[in-house]
C-alpha cells in the first residue's frame, strides 16, 4: 500500500511517498480503507515537532489524524462493523506511528465511527480534530450542556472567535445546531460570506471594527459562551463582552504569555476553559462522537464552499503541497484524495 512518511522531523520536504505492507487488524481493531484524509495544523506541528535535531524515528512516521473511508477488515472481537462500512476515524495518529495519510490503516475500533450514506468522505475527513474540539469548547461548563443536540443552546449566546477556521467553522455550525444565537469574528469580507454560508447570526470583522462595541450591540446582555482560536489577542475582549456565569472556551493559546484580567472574571464568575482534544476525558470524548455523528446524520455539519468550508484537494502523491497549503493559511480544509 501507498503511504506519505517521514524518518525524521522537519520541513515538508521530509514527507516522501513509499510502499509498505499491508497492517492486520488485530483484536479489537479495525482496518480501514481510506478515501479521504484531513491535513489539521497538529499534523504540521506533529511533523516537525523536535526538529532541528539530528534524529530518525525507528519508525516511519504517517502523518493524519483525521480521515474517512470504508472498513477493509475487521480484528477479533470487533462487534458493529463489516468490511466496506463507510466509517470516518478521529487522533489517528496521536502517540502513534499510523496516521491517515496512507492507503489502509489499522485503529481501536473505539475511534472508528459510522459515516451515514448521504455524507460524503470530505464531511468524514473534516470531522476529527477540528468538530471534537469546538464540540468540547462548547460544553467544557459546569451550567452545561454536556452534549449538544437540537435545543441545548436555545437561549444561550455564543461567539465564536475565527469562524471561518476548521475548528470555528465547526463551533460555528454545531452551535446554530443546538440552537444557540451565533455571533463571529473573522479577518476578512470574503470570510464574512463564509462565516454567514456556515449559518452564523452575526458576523465582525474583527480587522475593520471594534469587536467590543459590535459585540455589546449585538448582544447587550454579554455573550454566555465564547470558543477562543487565539487567547493571547482575545482574552481582554472576551472578558469585556462575557456575560456573568459564562465560560471561555481556549483551544489555542496565540503567541506568548496569556495575561487573564482576574478581576473582571471574578466580579461576573466567569469559567475559564482550556482545552485539548487528543487529551479529552474518555467520556467527553464519547459525548463529543455521538454528538457529531448526530450532526453529521442531521447535515448540519457540511463542508464546501457554500457551507462556509472551502475545501482545497491534493492527491496522496502531493501530500508535501497538502502541508505546505495548510502552513501557508489556506482558509478552509485542506484534503489529500487516498484513493485514486
Ligand atoms: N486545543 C486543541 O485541541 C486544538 C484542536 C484543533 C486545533 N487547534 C489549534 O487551533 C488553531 C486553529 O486550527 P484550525 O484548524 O481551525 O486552523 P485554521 O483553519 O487555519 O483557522 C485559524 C483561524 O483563526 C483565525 N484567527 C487567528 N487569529 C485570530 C484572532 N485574533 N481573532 C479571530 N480569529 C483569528 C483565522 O482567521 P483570520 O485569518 O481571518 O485571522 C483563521 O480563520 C491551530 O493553532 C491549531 O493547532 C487546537
Amino acid at each position: 500500500m501507498k503511504s506519505v512518511v517521514h524518518f525524521k522531523p522537519g520541513d515538508v520536504e521530509v514527507l516522501q511517498v513509499v510502499e509498505r505492507p499491508v497492517p492486520e487488524a488485530g483484536e479489537g481493531e479495525v482496518r480501514v480503507r481510506i478515501a479521504v484524509s484531513g491535513v489539521n495544523p497538529t499534523d504540521i506541528d506533529a511533523r516537525r515537532s523536535r526538529a532541528g535535531k539530528v534524529q530518525r524515528f525507528r519508525e516511519p512516521h504517517v502523518p493524519g489524524q483525521d480521515g474517512a473511508g470504508v472498513v477493509d477488515a475487521v480484528g477479533a472481537g470487533v462487534t458493529g462493523f463489516t468490511d466496506g462500512d463507510r466509517v470516518w476515524v478521529w487522533d489517528a495518529a496521536w502517540r502513534r506511528h499510523e496516521g491517515t495519510s496512507q492507503e489502509l490503516v489499522v485503529l481501536p475500533a473505539r475511534q472508528v465511527v459510522h459515516l451515514p450514506a448521504d455524507a460524503s468522505f470530505d464531511v468524514g475527513a473534516s470531522l476529527g480534530i477540528p468538530a471534537l474540539t469546538a464540540h468540547r469548547a462548547l460544553t467544557s461548563f459546569a451550567a452545561g450542556p454536556a452534549e449538544l443536540r437540537p435545543g441545548t443552546l436555545q437561549g444561550r449566546t455564543v461567539l465564536v472567535q475565527g469562524g471561518t477556521g476548521a475548528v470555528g467553522h465547526a463551533a460555528v455550525q454545531l452551535a446554530v445546531w443546538a440552537g444557540a444565537k451565533v455571533v463571529t469574528t473573522v479577518g476578512d469580507e470574503r470570510k464574512v460570506v463564509l462565516a454567514q454560508a456556515a449559518g452564523a447570526h452575526h458576523v465582525v470583522n474583527y480587522r475593520e471594527s471594534d469587536v467590543r462595541d459590535e459585540i455589546k450591540r449585538i448582544a447587550p446582555a454579554g455573550v454566555d459562551i465564547i470558543v477562543e482560536v487565539n487567547a493571547h489577542a482575545n482574552l481582554p475582549t472576551d472578558m469585556s463582552v462575557i456575560a456573568p456565569h459564562g465560560g471561555i472556551s481556549v483551544y489555542t493559546p496565540g503567541g506568548g504569555e496569556t495575561r487573564v484580567p482576574s478581576y473582571q472574571a471574578m466580579t461576573k464568575n466567569v469559567q475559564l476553559s482550556f482545552i485539548l482534544t487528543y487529551t479529552t476525558a474518555p467520556a467527553e470524548k464519547d459525548a463529543a462522537v455521538r454528538s457529531v455523528s448526530a450532526a453529521v446524520e442531521a447535515g448540519a455539519l457540511a463542508v464546501g464552499e457554500a457551507a462556509g468550508l472551502p475545501l482545497t484537494r491534493f492527491p496522496l502523491s502531493d501530500a508535501t503541497a497538502a502541508h505546505a497549503a495548510v502552513e501557508q493559511h489556506t482558509t478552509g480544509k485542506v484534503l489529500i484524495d487516498v484513493a485514486d
